[in-house]
């Protein structure tokens, strides 16, 4: 989705404006821009593609001038291309705005009945038009903007500048993150933390409908009425490096290797072996409230959903409590039966999806409880929530989910033991025993991690496949979902994942010899189950590659090819499984070349619906 990114201070703003938004790179884009001010004049300098054009194109035009306001655009009203790149400017203001105008016709058709001319198709240009106009009338920059917006529905994080106040950025949000930086003599704004932390780690986050004047002297917040915001600064403990490739040659790839640290900072000061129980620091629920929890909703999209998937599993094993997952762009256009017994679990990495905050808010609004699983701290999701467990994964770029699935996938595990343990469905021994698989699973991961050369030798014999079928039960059947996410979206091919049971009801009609069928089959409960399913694609000539547990030689004649998982509790073989899936997708799409880890269309956070 799209990045804001503004500046004032001392130091030359085009520069710090274009590093800002190469950061945002991740949350995907087709057009960028940046507009500068200085000595009472705004140059605006736009580009379609990657920010390298936007780069050659300064390089031609320099801006110079202390202030200003940059953007990457995902296009929603109007095809990617220069005129509907933004900034966009209106006599002498400039704005970049992130989100949907939802009534911008009729905003735009008013404006121009008035005069004014649009040169865009975007709904953006409406801002500049209409904030120009009360300036015009009268009014200062930030008396204009809080005036507009008033009349604005819909989504919006807006950054403004004019040149009437060549000494402020004004900016404003709702339901589209911005946050502030601090630093001596500047302040930062940004859509995310990792454009700012070459530059500082003293951030304000703002929360929704509130705006920001930005001065050299600092900042002030206040609420659309206009009446000042007290708000803490926060010290972002996440290191630059932690947002850099490190050596690796994506980002994805350096986060599949995060894995393991990143799980235990999941686990970090969460888990008691001596009391066999999980400590939440963020959930407050009663012990009333837990022992009478009717149902559980998880809500998700995308690999989030999965992991709910996976969570729905365990806290079913571990709580006996029903739980349903529901993908949050339906759940929240139904009828559902929620009430004030229903635990509503959202689950989300960047806490910005729009169709789960839509559907926290649906569940909210019925009078369900809501506990969030979030990496990023404070975020949307994380505020409108009564009960949190931040996944502590540290920021993802890559586009793929990889750590942030496994973090997630653990922090419900931690809910999973930690409703257990409440609702005396979770007996000590058990519990300890699973709390001490827990805490050795991030050694476990990272052995897992040593199966990369061998898939990766897999990957250059699958690579031209058209079509790949995942086939998983029990736990593992949401690993063969996500396994097959992950290889559609970075490396185009076709992938289905499928509960193996299912096969037979119709996928079974695809199986070739052209067709490579990944079938996760560890020892466990189901394991003479998919060894049947196994055999039935072999019958039909497809290529199985088989995970299977370490020391099973078993499946050796039945499979082309056989990675091998260590031995872990049924409960959390997701997490082993996981990982050959993840590299299979990663190097095959690395082989084909494609923008692993800015995939052609999508977005790292999807604020849209
Ligand atoms: O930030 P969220 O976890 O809410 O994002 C949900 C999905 O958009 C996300 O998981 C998406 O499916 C990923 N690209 C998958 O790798």
């Amino acid at each position: 989705m799209c990045g804001i990114v503004g500046y004032i201070g001392h130091r030359p703003a085009a520069e710090i404006l274009l590093r800002g938004l190469e950061r945002l790179e991740y949350r995907g884009y087709d057009s960028a821009g940046l507009a500068v001010t200085d000595a009472g004049t705004t140059e605006v300098l736009r580009s379609v593609g990657k920010l390298s054009a936007l780069a050659e194109a300064l390089k031609g035009h320099p801006l110079t001038g202390t202030l200003g306001i940059g953007h990457t655009r995902w296009a929603t009203h109007g095809r990617p291309s220069e005129e509907n790149a933004h900034p966009h400017s209106a006599g002498p203001v400039t704005v970049v705005h992130n989100g949907i105008v939802e009534n911008h016709l009729a905003l735009r058709e008013a404006l121009e009945k008035r005069g004014h001319v649009f040169r865009s198709e975007t709904d953006t240009e409406i801002f500049s038009h209409a904030i120009r106009e009360q300036i015009d009338a009268g009014l200062s920059l930030l008396e204009a903007t809080r005036k507009v917006l008033a009349g604005v529905e819909g989504s919006y994080a807006i950054a403004v500048t004019s040149t009437t106040e060549p000494d402020r950025i004004v900016a404003a949000k709702n339901a589209s993150p911005l946050i502030i930086g601090l630093a001596e003599g500047e302040c930062y704004l940004a859509s995310d933390v990792p454009a700012l932390l070459q530059h500082t780690r003293r951030v304000v986050f703002m929360f929704e409908g509130e705006m920001a004047e930005l001065t050299r002297d600092g900042y002030r917040l206040m609420n659309l009425a206009g009446e000042p915001i007290e708000r803490e600064v926060k010290q972002i403990t996440w290191t630059p490096s932690q947002a850099e490739k490190s050596g690796h040659k994506h980002f994805m790839l350096k986060e599949i290797y995060e894995q393991p640290r990143a799980m235990v900072d999941t686990l970090r000061g969460r888990v008691s072996l001596e009391h066999a129980d999980v400590h939440l620091e963020d959930v407050h629920m009663t012990e009333a409230f837990v022992k009478g929890i009717e149902r559980v909703v998880i809500s998700a999209c995308g690999t989030a959903a999965h992991a709910g998937l996976v969570g729905k599993n365990l806290i079913e094993g571990a709580a006996r409590i029903p739980v349903e997952v529901d993908l949050a762009s339906e759940f929240r256009y139904r009828d559902p039966v929620v009430g004030p017994n229903t635990l509503f679990v959202a689950v989300s990495q960047s806490g910005e999806t729009a169709d789960t905050l839509a559907a926290l808010r649906e569940a909210k609004a019925r009078g369900a409880r809501i506990l969030s699983v979030c990496n990023v701290i404070d975020s949307s999701i994380a505020r409108a929530s009564d009960d949190l467990i931040y996944t502590h994964a540290g920021p993802e770029i890559g586009v793929a989910s990889t750590k942030a699935f496994m973090t997630q996938m653990l922090a419900l595990q931690l809910l999973a033991v930690w409703l257990g343990r409440r609702r005396g469905t979770m007996p000590f021994e058990a519990t300890r025993d699973r709390l001490q698989a827990l805490v050795e699973l991030p050694g476990v991961v990272e052995q897992q991690l040593g199966c990369a050369q061998q898939v990766l030798a897999l990957a250059h014999k699958y690579m031209n496949a058209r079509d790949f079928l995942y086939l998983g039960r029990g736990v593992n059947f949401p690993i063969a979902l996500e396994g097959a996410l992950k290889l559609k979206e970075i490396s185009y091919i076709h992938a289905e994942g499928y509960a193996a049971g299912e096969m037979k009801h119709g996928p079974i009609a695809l199986i070739d010899e052209a067709m490579p069928v990944v079938v996760l089959a560890p020892q466990g409960s189901h394991y003479d189950k998919i060894v049947s399913n196994l055999q039935q694609v072999k019958a039909r000539l497809g290529q199985v590659i088989a995970l299977v547990t370490e020391g099973n030689h078993s499946l050796d004649g039945m499979s082309d090819d056989i990675i091998e998982l260590p031995p872990v509790l049924e409960a959390l073989q997701p997490f082993v499984t996981t990982i050959p899936l993840q590299f299979l997708a990663y190097y095959i799409a690395d082989l084909k070349g494609t923008d692993v880890d800015q995939p052609r269309n999508l977005a790292k956070s999807v604020t849209v619906e």
